[in-house]
């Protein structure tokens, strides 16, 4: 692949003031495709960027939730089942139930499970059995990753076991106590997996997503950074703060908060 090509059919990338303009763009996006009745399932990152989304769609009261399937993106292995700090517990506490999404729809990857790669191959399953996603919320990692894909994962990746990067475990060390706490394994749908949804939204803020953000729009599309795969997506939403978008050099377009 050269550098700098887009083939995404559409890839749209909007400043908005702040990560509450974020949550609010961001909402519409979602509710309108809930609301014309084509959000059968929606994948869900966990981590801040994507918080104030699932906190303006609750807000919103919208109808519709009841039969909307929810596949999480990613999932750390060894936690206890239950634990807090799991993104299963995370997706429950920020998504399934303010959103009203029935229990037995939602598909997380069992980082707890035995076997890890049946746990993998399962959720690949549940996946296909979906009939895929149709709109994937997207962070991204200070390293580029999308999921938990940290660099050098294969652009044709599908659900596995990984590694997260010293990086990533050291930026999520605020979830927990100490940051030896960290996992240092996961179960992430691979970047192959990611791309199969039919639309993406993927949101940024702050300055420690300046760098990842211009890599991954205007860098070479390659392993070195998994989330400029987006660029080869079908249908793509950027959504970005001031700070995000700090380094990006071609013009985006402006659009005026509400
Ligand atoms: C989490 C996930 C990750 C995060 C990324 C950004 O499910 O898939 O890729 O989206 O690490 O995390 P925040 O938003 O906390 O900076």
């Amino acid at each position: 692949m050269s550098a700098g090509r887009v083939w995404s059919t559409r890839l749209v990338v909007e400043v908005l003031p702040d990560a509450a303009a974020i949550g609010r763009r961001g909402a519409d996006l979602v509710a309108a495709d809930l609301a014309a009745g084509r959000l059968r399932a929606l994948g869900v990152a966990t981590g801040s960027s994507p918080s104030p989304v699932y906190r303006e769609l609750h807000r919103r009261a919208l109808p519709g939730w009841a039969g909307v399937r929810l596949f999480s993106l990613d999932e750390y292995v060894g936690l206890p089942p239950g634990d807090p700090r799991s993104y299963a517990a995370v997706v429950e506490r920020e998504v399934r139930a303010p959103l009203g999404v029935a229990p037995e729809d939602v598909h997380v990857p069992d980082g707890a499970a035995a076997d890890l790669d049946a746990a993998c191959r399962a959720f690949e399953d549940a996946l296909t059995a979906a009939g895929g996603v149709d709109l994937q919320v997207l962070g991204i990692g200070a390293t580029g990753h999308i999921g938990f894909n940290e660099p050098g994962s294969p652009l044709d990746s599908r659900t596995r076991v990984v590694e997260l990067a010293e990086r990533t475990r050291r930026d999520n060390a605020r979830f927990f106590d100490d940051p030896s706490q960290v996992p240092r394994r996961a179960l992430t749908q691979g970047v192959a997996t990611i791309g199969g949804a039919r639309r993406h939204l993927l949101v940024a803020s702050g300055p420690g997503k300046a760098e990842a953000v211009r890599r991954a729009l205007e860098g070479e599309v390659s392993p070195g950074c998994p989330a400029s795969a987006v660029r080869t997506f079908t249908d793509v939403t950027v959504l970005l703060d001031p700070a995000a978008a700090a380094l990006l050099q071609r013009p985006v377009r402006p659009v005026r908060a509400r």
